[in-house]
């Protein structure tokens, strides 16, 4: 049952167990569940107002691979957390991408810590 700590620098931290089911389900999806303010709009990977920051439990780098779809890519690199290049580098090594959306980021199978905006 992966441990997903949320953070924001004004709120406490939101630590949650997602459940064994949780497999296919958004982080933004979990957030809800667990009223984590968590800043949103389309829910559809469009606006990138749900971006958040991703890292392991501890603060590093997570294992999991790439797996981002071309629309958050673009989404991401036009509300500049990702440059070309390192778009690039992380597809190439198919490493885990530090930013995320958080409707289109799916719940896996690792302990991670969430850095979030928080809604108005
Ligand atoms: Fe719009 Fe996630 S809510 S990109």
């Amino acid at each position: 049952m992966p441990k997903i700590i949320f953070q924001h620098p004004d709120f406490e931290e939101f630590e949650v167990y997602a459940p064994a089911t949780s497999h296919k389900r958004t982080v933004l999806s979990l957030a809800q569940e667990y009223k984590v303010p968590i800043m949103f709009d389309c829910q559809d990977g469009e606006c990138g107002s749900c971006v958040v920051h991703v890292t392991d439990i501890n603060g590093g780098p997570t294992h999991m691979g790439e797996h981002m779809t071309e629309k958050e890519k673009t989404v991401l690199r036009e509300i500049g957390k990702i440059s070309k290049d390192e778009l690039e580098k992380i597809v190439v090594n198919d490493m885990a991408s530090e930013w995320r959306l958080a409707c289109q980021m799916i719940v896996r199978d690792e302990d991670i810590r969430i850095t979030y905006e928080a809604a108005q």
